[in-house]
């Protein structure tokens, strides 16, 4: 018995993106080459970017593709930090952000100077806007996850975007976790801003739907020119430089529209799994409690508080049940750290090693939910002794 509840980690490869990227590697040639080859190439990887263009709502030469999200989210954050006008070094960084973030203002920090301003969570996981809005004044960048990873919270990004605006600071979204969840609409969340500030950059990942590790995307409004990370052929607006890869734009881009084609039934699908997963936890262990927001959450995301147990231990004892979940956050040296995440919602480090994240995808079913409502009391038995 094999049931993947892990989703939010990565999501399997889907059979059209597999094609896709086996079809676009039988193409030799270099997009970059004059050649009928390299025109061949060419065609692939702009028609990909139209594509990905399309679902997310931008113009396809506001679509950079990158080696993933984590590198998007360092090309946005760092760039827009290095492009900032004279005399201003903060960074508004929500508390409980990515690690791709969070690292990425934290080494600005240590070595350039970067001055970061940190923005309060509620309980529930959702950015405090007033705070966001008072943070912004005078700030270079400022950044913000649409949904969160491991609890699930989805923010407005319709108000951040605007508060940025409104503050002349350039916005970054990092919309890894909602591609495919929830629609991703560049224009729709940019609004009508016209000045220096307002929403820049959105990124996103190709295997959080179902194409490849390694390739992601970031949207880049026309109106600003991020320092690139790296330097050399001057491929996508000189923004990200290096041979492009077809193979990986190509099964992005099937991807995206298959998951986006597919989103609102999906949705409503997995809703409802992870409400009645859920409820069979709160019926067999009255001691969890489901942390985020209830209402504005990720829809195949359940993340679970066992105060009594520790989440590691669970995790691996659902593991020996042939059941792959998560605590959500980072593990160092093979010892998972207490949430970030969990720690920003106001909850304490003992609290913040007692979770798992239940992420619910493509391949769920109810047959999957059954079971892990079956195995969890005695693994949650187990798991409180041996604390
Ligand atoms: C919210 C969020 N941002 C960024 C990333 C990094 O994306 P990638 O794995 O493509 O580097 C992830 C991946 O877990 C994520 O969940």
């Amino acid at each position: 018995m094999s049931i993947y509840l892990d989703h939010a980690a990565t999501t399997p490869l889907r059979p059209e993106a597999r094609d896709a990227w086996l079809a676009a590697q039988e193409i030799v040639g270099n997009a970059s080459s004059i050649h009928g080859g390299g025109q061949a190439a060419r065609r692939v990887l702009e028609g990909s970017r139209e594509r990905l263009a399309a679902v997310l709502d931008c113009d396809p030469v506001e679509v950079v593709f990158t080696s993933g999200g984590t590198e998007a989210v360092n090309l946005a954050v760092k760039g827009l930090w290095w492009a900032r006008p004279a005399g201003v070094d903060a960074i508004v960084l929500p508390d409980g952000e990515h690690h791709a973030t969070t690292d990425a203002v934290a080494w600005l920090a240590a070595s350039q100077g970067a001055v970061v301003r940190a923005v309060p969570l509620d309980p529930l996981g959702r950015i405090r806007l007033d705070a966001f809005a008072e943070a912004l004044p005078g700030a270079a960048v400022a950044t913000a996850l649409v949904a969160n990873n491991e609890v699930g919270t989805v923010q407005d990004p319709v108000a951040l975007a605007a508060a940025a605006a409104r503050a002349g600071v350039p916005l970054h979204l990092d919309a890894v976790a909602v591609l495919g969840h929830l629609p991703v609409s560049f224009r729709r969340w940019r609004g009508d801003a016209a000045g220096p500030g307002g929403l820049m950059a959105v990124s996103v990942s190709a295997h959080k739907v179902g194409a490849p590790v390694g390739v992601g995307a970031l949207v880049v409004a026309r109106q600003v020119s991020p320092t690139p990370l790296f330097h050399g052929g001057g491929q996508q607006r000189g923004l990200r430089a290096g041979t492009q890869d077809i193979a990986g734009a190509a099964a992005f881009a099937v991807s995206a529209e298959l998951a986006e084609s597919e989103r609102e039934a999906e949705a409503r699908r997995l809703s409802a799994l992870r409400d009645a997963l859920a409820d069979s936890i709160r019926s067999t262990l009255p001691a969890a409690a489901v942390l985020g927001d209830p209402l504005e959450r990720l829809p195949g995301n359940l993340h679970v508080l066992f105060p009594q147990a520790s989440g590691e231990t669970l995790l691996f004892l659902l593991d020996q049940a042939g059941i792959s979940v998560s605590t959500g956050s980072a593990c160092q040296a093979g010892v998972a750290e207490p949430s970030h995440v969990v720690l920003a919602l106001g909850r304490d480090e003992r609290e913040a090693r007692s979770v798992l994240r239940f992420s619910l995808g493509r391949t769920s079913s109810e047959a999957d939910i059954a079971a892990v409502a079956a195995a969890l009391p005695a693994a949650y038995e187990r798991a409180v002794a041996a604390r």
